[in-house]
Formats: structure tokens, sequence, C-alpha cells
């Protein structure tokens, strides 16, 4: 068994992790139990000071069972997720020594020893901003670093996947694909990095936060009714998202912002088009949503060519992606015109950040 018997010891690893946007969206499962999507997506990695999670993970011989908590209220891990990530993580764990503790835990030590996982996230959980991204993500990857996984960011990406689909794409920073793969058992729908953090430096991210109240419909069920009963998906998953992958990976390497607001914006548009021929229809933008898109419209016509992007996930809250820092100075500016902050507002909070990568803040 683990280390000095009758002794009493505690290992912890912190770690934090950013959400992450799609801009090329995932919606839609083809292995519920797996996690496999119905299409490729393609996202970006936010700065981990505005919007991320940050997780404790601790092991000791004194925990009786494994337990978790969330932003403060002990949450249940019976879930068949998070399970699957345990149990995936358990049987890739190597031996961990602490000289310092006198502890010694062996590969097979793993299999009866119970973790303790504390998280918080400093944004909205389950409000359309991506908690479930960064919150599986930083699961497994503090897991990954308590347990000596030896396994690479693209192997782990294929364990947080199984936690939540999107989570998968923050295990990487900057521009980042979820390949969908083919192969049954998902061994080849991993994350991979398009570009990283520098790359693309001059895009400034603003998030408004229309509402940060928890969604009616999660992201799991809404696509999961979406798959059911839309007419649509199929063709936006087979037809439309193969083409704007292929042009969206080339936006991306030549920084092209006119052709990645369009197809940012276009790609939100539709995903939200397939959630309104769901049966029932799911609705996850307002009116204060609508507001933004229109004036974000109006903006880049009377420009003549895009300057800012917007991308709504399964939530009313907007994200907009400015090509430099002057047009997000003149976004800031109209949006506080047209949406000032106040705390009976719809929309009373703005977040500002660029793109980042994964931080071990153990
Ligand atoms: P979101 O749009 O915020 O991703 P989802 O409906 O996809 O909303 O997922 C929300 C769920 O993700 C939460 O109810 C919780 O189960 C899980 N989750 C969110 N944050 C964390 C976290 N930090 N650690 C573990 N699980 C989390
Ligand atoms: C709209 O990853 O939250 O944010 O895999 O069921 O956990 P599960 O769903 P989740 O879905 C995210 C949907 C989206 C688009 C995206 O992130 O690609
Ligand atoms: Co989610």
């Amino acid at each position: 068994m683990a280390a000095q018997s009758g002794k009493s010891w505690v290992l912890a690893v912190t770690a934090q992790t950013p959400t992450n946007i799609a801009v090329i969206k995932y919606w839609g499962k083809r292995d519920e139990e797996l996690i496999l999507p119905i299409n490729d997506s393609i996202s970006v990695t936010l700065d981990p000071d505005h919007l991320c999670t940050t997780t404790s993970v601790a092991v000791s011989p004194a925990f009786t069972h494994d337990r978790m908590w969330l932003n403060g209220k002990e949450v249940s891990l019976s879930g068949g997720r998070y399970q699957n990530c345990l149990r995936e993580l358990r049987s890739r764990a190597s031996d961990v020594e602490d000289e310092q503790k006198g502890v010694k835990i062996t590969k097979k030590d793993w299999e009866k020893l119970h973790v303790h996982i504390v998280s918080y996230n400093n944004f909205p959980t389950a409000a359309g901003l991506a908690s479930s991204a960064a919150g599986l993500a930083c699961l497994v990857f503090s897991l990954a670093k308590l347990m000596n996984v030896k396994d690479d960011h693209s192997r782990l990406s294929a364990i947080a996947r199984q936690g939540s689909g999107s989570a998968c794409r923050s295990l990487y920073g900057g521009f980042v694909k979820w390949i969908m793969g083919k192969e049954e058992n998902g061994s080849d729908s991993i994350a991979v990095q398009l570009a990283d953090e520098k790359h693309w430096d001059d895009l400034v991210i603003i998030i408004a936060v229309v509402s940060s109240r928890q969604k009616e419909t999660s992201s799991t069920s809404g696509m999961r009714e979406t798959v059911e009963t839309s007419m649509l998906i199929e063709h936006r998953a087979k037809e439309v998202v193969p083409k704007r992958i292929v042009k969206m990976e080339e936006a991306i390497e030549n920084r092209d912002f006119p052709a990645f607001a369009r197809l940012t914006c276009a790609d939100s548009n539709q995903f939200h088009a397939v959630c309104l021929d769901t049966s029932p229809p799911i609705f996850y933008m307002n009116d204060t949503s609508h507001r933004i898109i229109s004036c974000v419209e109006k903006w880049n016509r009377f420009e003549g060519t895009p300057q800012v992007a917007y991308t709504f996930d399964a939530g009313p809250n907007a994200v907009l992606i400015s090509h430099n820092r002057k047009a997000a100075a003149l976004l800031l500016q109209r949006l506080l015109f047209y949406f000032p902050p106040q705390a009976d507002a719809d929309l009373n909070s703005y977040v500002i950040g660029d793109k980042t990568i994964l931080q071990d803040a153990g």
C-alpha cells in the first residue's frame, strides 16, 4: 500500500485552465457515451485572467471515497462522465514519490486511493460561457499531474472529451481544432493546436455578460434534442461545416480578419438556427443578444469591412472578437453607449481579454 503505513499524508496539485469559445461550433453527438461529435469544430482559448477554472486535487489514505466541490458546494461524482474520466486517468497513473513527506504511491495503489477535487470557476457556471470546457479540462489536467499520467496533451484531450466535448479544446492555447475522428472507440477524436496564442495577438476578445443565470437547457440535452428532431442538423454537419472548417483554417493561418469574422458570425447564427429548428425549439439568445448582433452588423457594414466578429454559445452572452485594440476600444465605447451597465439591466458586465495558454499553477 501507499507510503509509510500508519502515517497520514495528503498530496495535492492545483492547476488553472482557461475556457475556450468555438468559432465553428460543436453541436451534436454520434456517440453519447464516448462523446464523439458529428462534425469538427474550431475554437479560440481565452485568457485565464478573466475566464478560467482553478482546480485543486488531493489524494490521501484518509479519504474514504472520491468527492468533489464545485464553487463551494459539494456535487455528486456519480455521473458517468466524471467516472469515465477518473477510470481513464487511474488506468494511466504511474508511481509517485514525495521524499519530503516520505510518500511512495505505486501504479497499483491508484486503484484503491480516493481523491478530493475542489474547483472554482471565476465566471458564471452553466450560463453559456463554456464552464464545462474549462472545468473538465482542468479536472483532467490536474488529476493527470497528481497521478503522474505520462500521456501527452493530445491523449489527455481524448480523456477530457469524455467529461465534456468542448473540454478537449481547452488543453491547448491559441486556436484549436477538435477532429471528430472516424474510429468507433474514439481514439482519433482529439484536439490539435492550429496556431499558438502568439500567432494572431492583435485580436482582442470582449465578453458581454448578458445574463449570468443558469441556462434552462444544458448543452448536453439541447444537442441531443437537436440531433433527434432537427431536419437541418444533418445538412449543417455534413455539408456546411466541413467546408467552413477548411476556410476557417485558412483564415486563421493568413490572419484574414474579414474571412474569419464572416465565418464566425455565420456559424454562430447557423448554430442558433438549428436550435430553433429543434422540437420544442431552444432559445439560447434573448432580445439583448439580438440587439448586440444588429449593432455589430450595422457597424461592420458602415465600415465596409468587418471590424468585429460575434459568436454566442448555448446562452445569451456575447463573445465579441475585435480585429485590433483600436476596434476593441471603439466597440467598447459603443457597447457602453447602447448597453450601459446598470444593476437591473440585461447587460451588466464586460470582460476583456485575449488569447493565452494553459497554465500550471501547481
Ligand atoms: P456551459 O455553457 O457553462 O459549458 P454546460 O451545460 O455545458 O454549460 O455545462 C455545465 C456543467 O459543467 C455544470 O453543471 C457542471 O456539471 C460542469 N462543470 C462546470 N464547471 C465545472 C468545474 N469547474 N468542474 C467540474 N465540472 C464543472
Ligand atoms: C455551444 O461541450 O458543453 O458551446 O459535450 O455534452 O458536455 P457536452 O457539451 P458541451 O457543448 C458545447 C457546445 C457549444 C459549442 C462548442 O463549444 O463547440
Ligand atoms: Co459546456
